[in-house]
């Protein structure tokens, strides 16, 4: 007997999220901006309601959060099962819905008795107004069932919404986005091979055309996983995201957490995200001990030696390093035994007999004494068949017995599935951790994990050395790196306390994929490196002012060696650092704007913590206007006065066109209306012309 519907609402600051319930069927009522805490949610369902059409059942199909193909559903489904090789459709029934307000939750769970099987959805709203989802599945009956899908959620999304932006891309240039219309043809991304990875689909931003309004999206997962866009033939779009079938485990299943969140635009979409993140970085042990978490300047040595140093040379960069204003010494790849090249060596993790046979000591000392903490880089997950933790342990690693074990990059991944090989990985860092100072660890992942079967376990088991790492040893803070951007997902966001976006460098590449990542992830997440010129990747050859300015923006670094550099670039980027360090504190906890231009050579963008703005504007390629149009900026008040200057340096290609340098210098005043609705007239004709401007909002 049909019923009349009930509720279950999640409100946030801005966002409310409505459940309806009618018998065992669950739909999504309403997702958007908050509704008043009286609304009168019948009148909501029956505003949404309509009668059927022709062809159609004539009993409205299963469809929601829990579809259900008996009743004549089409679209996706959440749950899939067989036994003994046929599809098993479950009869959900018992539909209880629980507030639990305390929590900021909502939970639905349902039963099917003749199969065993018990199901739970729930939503939580986080900070920000991000909502996680997530699915569970027990099977506590005597039968024999196969999990063969459980996705974290499937959603149907608001209408209005009618196009996705993904952000794919390849190693060194990640995160190239794409904006493609939503139509019948469906859309969908597959990442495999045990990461993230470059492939898409686990960050994405819906919009409606119309209005702007955005809802973005991201599967809180460090690995394998498929996300899918369909739009039935009456017009709805639905979301599906999980983790492939061929990694569930049964008896029960608990999926990983689908994080989305709705925005009046994209702006706002950021700040949500970033608000997210942020509150995940606080809970980090590192930074209870350290609240303030100052992101000290790096220098690395990857770029600037690659495996080419002796302790000599280390102890020469880390002078160099120092004298730039560098806070923290990263010994990149190469350092410990056998790694004279990226063929040998993994595993091993002590230093080098002939490169570092004094060990790390008095690197790690002579680095201190220069007033810098020490980082190191560690790639624990793999093996090198040329190691001695090979040689020693030949089945530790990923393999099919009796078959030839494939490398990439020279390397096998570890089965941490294996509780010795986990015992034994934790135990190599966290002796590396306790026999020396190391504030930082930039944890590398160059392979992709083949042949398959390493699933979830590899996952979890990560997750939880990271754990134990960051409790056990707080002041030490992780870097996640895999390839540059091929492993970075929110799960990961307070395990570690900063991603490595790109191995790309290039200013010119770097700013856009920058630009890209902080749509979700706040700078001080963000590694953001100087590197050589001519770039190791790309070949080109760019000025020291523009990438120095690139990568202020950002948790500022260095892997150029300064020893090759001449004076005056030396000087410039000792003046980019100090820049850096004058403005990290506003940089890393204020709010990001992405500021729009007609020129799309421009990249610009300002962050804001309401009384000092820094904004850059960088041009990468040979504008066809002399005159580009003026940068407006955004999130001011528009009421309030802004004293505005141009921090120098300022880009020798094109400071011979500030007219009045002068009153650059000493400021001019502007209303936020002024800045917001007219702009800033600068010289951005010319490639590598970069530009920054500092506001200081004044007394009214
Ligand atoms: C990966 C990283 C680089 C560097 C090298 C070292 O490619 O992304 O930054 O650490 O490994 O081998």
């Amino acid at each position: 007997m049909s019923e009349g519907p009930s509720f279950a609402r999640l409100d946030g600051e801005r966002t409310s999220a409505i459940w309806m319930q009618r018998n065992d069927a669950l739909e999504c009522l309403y997702l958007g901006p908050r509704l008043a805490e009286d609304e009168d949610l019948h009148a909501l369902a029956q505003a949404s309601a309509r009668a059927g059409h022709e062809n159609q059942p004539d009993v409205q199909p299963t469809g929601g959060l829990l579809p259900d193909l008996r009743t004549g559903w089409r679209g996706p489904l959440l749950v899939g099962l067989s036994e003994s090789g046929k599809t098993v459709h479950p009869r959900w029934a018992g539909l209880t819905l629980q507030e639990h307000c305390e929590a900021d939750r909502i939970e639905a769970s349902w039963h099917d008795q003749s199969l065993g099987l018990a199901l739970s959805i729930s939503w939580s709203m986080r900070a920000g107004d991000i909502i996680a989802a997530k699915t569970n599945i027990w099977n506590t009956g005597e039968r024999e069932l196969m999990l063969t899908r459980c996705a974290s959620l499937l959603l149907a999304l608001p209408h209005g919404v009618d196009h996705v932006t993904h952000f794919a891309g390849r190693w060194a240039d990640d995160m190239r986005a794409e904006r493609l219309a939503i139509t019948r043809a469906g859309l969908g991304w597959v990442s495999r091979g045990g990461k993230s990875g470059f492939a898409g689909g686990d960050w994405l931003v819906f919009d409606d055309a119309r209005t702007g309004a955005c809802l973005g999206f991201h599967l809180a997962w460090t690995g394998d996983h498929e996300v899918r866009i369909a739009r039935d033939e009456d017009g709805q779009i639905t979301l599906l995201a999980q983790v492939p079938p061929d990694a569930l485990g049964f008896p029960a299943f608990m999926s990983p957490e689908a994080l989305f969140a709705c925005a009046k635009d994209a702006d706002a979409l950021t700040h949500a995200f970033h608000v997210h993140a942020r509150a995940c970085l606080a809970q980090s042990t590192s930074a209870k001990v350290n609240p303030e978490r100052i992101r000290k300047v790096h220098f690395n040595t990857w770029e600037a030696c690659g495996f080419d140093f002796d302790e000599a040379r280390l102890m020469r960069l880390a002078e160099d390093a120092a004298n730039l204003g560098v806070e923290r010494f990263v010994l990149d790849d190469g350092w410990f035994k056998g790694r004279s090249s990226d063929r040998a060596g993994l595993g091993d993790l002590i230093a080098d007999p002939q490169r570092l046979p004094r060990g790390l000591g008095p690197l790690t000392d002579h680095v201190q004494s220069l007033g810098m903490d020490f980082g190191l880089w560690v790639e624990p997950e793999m093996v090198s068949p040329d190691s001695d933790l090979y040689r020693a342990h030949p089945d530790w690693c990923f393999h099919e017995p009796g078959q030839q074990r494939p490398t990439e990059r020279g390397q096998l991944v570890l089965d941490l599935g294996k509780r010795e090989v986990a015992d034994h990985l934790f135990e190599c860092i966290a002796r590396l951790l306790r026999d020396h100072d190391i504030a930082y660890l930039k944890w590398d992942h160059n392979r992709r994990l083949f042949p398959p079967g390493a699933g979830l376990e590899q996952v979890h088991v990560l997750h939880a050395i990271w754990a134990r790492l960051r409790d056990q040893f707080p002041d030490t803070m992780i870097e996640s790196c895999a390839s540059g951007g091929g492993r970075i997902d929110m799960s990961l966001i307070g395990l570690c306390e900063r991603v490595w976006p790109s191995d790309n460098n290039d200013p010119i590449e770097r700013v856009r994929i920058m630009r890209e990542w902080s749509r979700f992830l706040p700078l001080e997440a963000l590694g953001n490196h100087v590197g050589p010129s001519p770039n190791p990747i790309t070949g080109r050859s760019t000025d020291m002012d523009f990438r120095a300015k690139v990568a202020l923006f950002g948790h500022m670094g260095v892997e150029a060696d300064p020893g090759v550099m001449e004076t005056a670039e030396r000087m410039l980027l000792a003046a980019h650092i100090m820049l850096y360090k004058q403005w990290r504190q506003v940089l890393h906890s204020g709010a990001f704007y992405r500021l729009d231009h007609p020129d799309p050579g421009i990249f610009a963008q300002l962050v804001t913590d309401g009384a000092k703005v820094l904004a850059l504007v960088a041009q990468t390629t040979f504008s066809i206007d002399f005159e580009a149009a003026p940068v407006r900026l955004k999130g001011l008040d528009a009421d309030a006065p802004y004293r505005v200057t141009l921090p120098e340096p300022w880009p020798r290609k094109a400071r011979h066109r500030i007219a009045n340098p002068e009153i650059w210098r000493t400021g001019i005043t502007l209303s936020g209306a002024a800045l917001m609705h007219h702009g800033l007239a600068l010289p951005l004709t010319h490639p590598e012309t970069a530009w920054l401007i500092a506001l200081e909002r004044l007394p009214q």
